[in-house]
């Protein structure tokens, strides 16, 4: 058998090592564990803590077939990179949300600091020939790095959030150094075709570079591959997760407290960009405009607290529970509570438990990259009574999911009502046959496609010479 190069995983935030919090983790730790479990290899990142020392070397110890390194941040590079820059600059751009996006060049000079040091304390842990992974707009500077300091490896990149239109991308100062960053790269990989052809946009009309059919690109003097390769579950996890005695245990628990009632459920990081109070108010509006639902229903919306430190996210939770309290203050009968809203994490289990019994998974970010609880909730359906997948066209999921979820514009809280409406009433055969739909197209775009239809096009491209790093 073939050798394979060994896989070196980089990303900010690494998977808890039980996935016990997973539901606040985010679809990049879910995806790249389910990668990594299969192919083995190293997962470079955050520990997830901070220090006043400069860190010196990574952690590293193993779990299974995973090598972890893991690296503590210094406290005021933590606030800078990860809260300022990371969270505050490129997470609102690249969201489309110009007007949450700071531009602090002392957040910039922090980014590109700890991703120089992340870079010096990989590097003894490379051999020549690894094909290294990195993930996501926290570490973009990260490849440039490591190639200035020699390492013989293969460069790829992978963004899980949109790359946005290049009139959005454009109003950051930053915008070329970090283009240039992402050209250092062998192998490019975005969500979505709308994402490529965002970056093959800004690469041809700003810096004259080219992008022909095959993805290859020349830019910034050089020659690298880009490519949409979206994200997908793993499929049998997902039932298997599903159909587990816990995953049982928790969903009776919930039903035993529904009267027969219908579940709908959201399950989110309490973020800005996933559309939770536009969802709240779509719920509120089937209330009002379709009155025979009434009483008939449970709305369940669980967020999970994220990037708490970050001003923007307490807004929102503010926001949220203002309406939370508004719309079950006046819809509320005495004998029944329309919305339950919950501002924690559960198990992965449990909420794949969730899932099954809710006649309605209800995903309607405004913008996101992929969105792995869409495809969650449609692999843990019951095959013989499944539920309804409602979902933003403004998600990557939708690419693969539009066939059989009912899409939705979800700026259009009149248009996600009369959704919830059908979704309610649609009859057994066609949330069947759509969901039929959806499964085929998850089992075709998994987790483990995604990971070959990238790796393969990395492990293809030639390893630099000494010479040229
Ligand atoms: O999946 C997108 C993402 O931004 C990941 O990069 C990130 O790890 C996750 O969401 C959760 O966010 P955070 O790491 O800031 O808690």
């Amino acid at each position: 058998m073939r050798n394979l190069p060994r896989l070196v995983v980089v990303s900010n935030r690494v998977t808890p090592l039980t996935m016990r919090q997973a539901a606040s983790a985010g679809g990049l730790a879910v995806g790249v564990l389910a990668a990594l479990q299969r192919t083995g290899g190293i997962w470079f990142g955050w520990s997830g803590e901070t220090t006043h020392r400069t860190p010196t070397a990574a952690k590293v110890f193993r779990t299974g077939r995973i090598t972890y390194a893991l690296v503590d941040l210094r406290e005021s590079d933590f606030e800078a990179y990860y809260g300022g820059f990371a969270n505050r600059t490129l997470w609102p751009l690249f969201h489309y949300r110009i007007d949450l996006a700071n531009y602090d060049h002392d957040w910039y000079k922090a980014y590109r600091r700890v991703n120089l040091q992340f870079a010096e304390l990989l590097l003894p842990l490379l051999e020549d020939g690894d094909l290294v992974w990195v993930h996501d707009y926290h570490l973009i500077p990260m490849g440039f790095e490591l190639r200035r300091l020699g390492a013989r490896v293969r460069l790829g990149f992978f963004l899980h959030t949109p790359f946005p239109a290049a009139q959005v991308y454009l109003t950051m100062p930053w915008h070329r150094q970090l283009v240039a960053d992402l050209c250092s790269y062998d192998v490019l990989g975005f969500q979505t075709e709308v994402d490529l052809r965002q970056f093959r946009e800004y690469v041809e009309l700003e810096l004259g570079g080219q992008m022909q059919l095959d993805g290859t690109v020349r830019a910034m003097g050089r020659e690298f591959v880009a490519l949409a390769a979206p994200v997908g579950i793993d499929v049998e996890d997902v039932v298997a997760m599903a159909t587990s005695a816990e995953a049982r245990r928790q969903a009776l628990r919930v039903a035993a407290t529904l009267a027969g009632r219908h579940l709908v459920i959201g399950v989110d990081r309490l973020d800005y960009t996933k559309g939770i109070p536009e969802r709240l108010r779509a719920f509120e509006l089937l209330l009002r405009d379709y009155p025979a639902q009434r009483r008939r229903v449970t709305f369940m919306q669980i967020s999970a607290p994220s990037r708490e430190s970050v001003p923007e996210y307490l807004d929102l939770r503010q926001t949220v529970e203002l309406l939370t309290g508004h719309i079950n203050g006046v819809h509320s009968e005495a004998d029944w509570v329309p919305l339950r809203y919950i501002n924690r994490s559960f198990t992965r289990r449990a909420l794949m438990g969730f899932f099954r019994i809710s006649r309605i998974g209800l995903v309607t970010p405004l913008r996101d990259g992929m969105n792995l609880v869409a495809m969650e909730y449609v692999a843990a359906q019951d095959p013989e009574d499944p539920g309804v997948l409602i979902l933003s066209r403004f998600a990557g999921a939708a690419v693969h999911l539009r066939d059989g979820a009912l899409v939705v514009n979800p700026y259009d809280v009149h248009h996600v009502a009369e959704a919830l409406h059908e979704g309610l009433t649609m009859s057994v055969e066609e949330r069947r046959d759509r969901w039929e739909r959806m499964m085929s197209v998850l089992r075709r775009h998994d987790v483990v496609a995604w990971r070959q239809r990238f790796l393969s096009r990395l492990e293809s491209v030639p390893l630099p010479q000494a010479s040229d790093a």
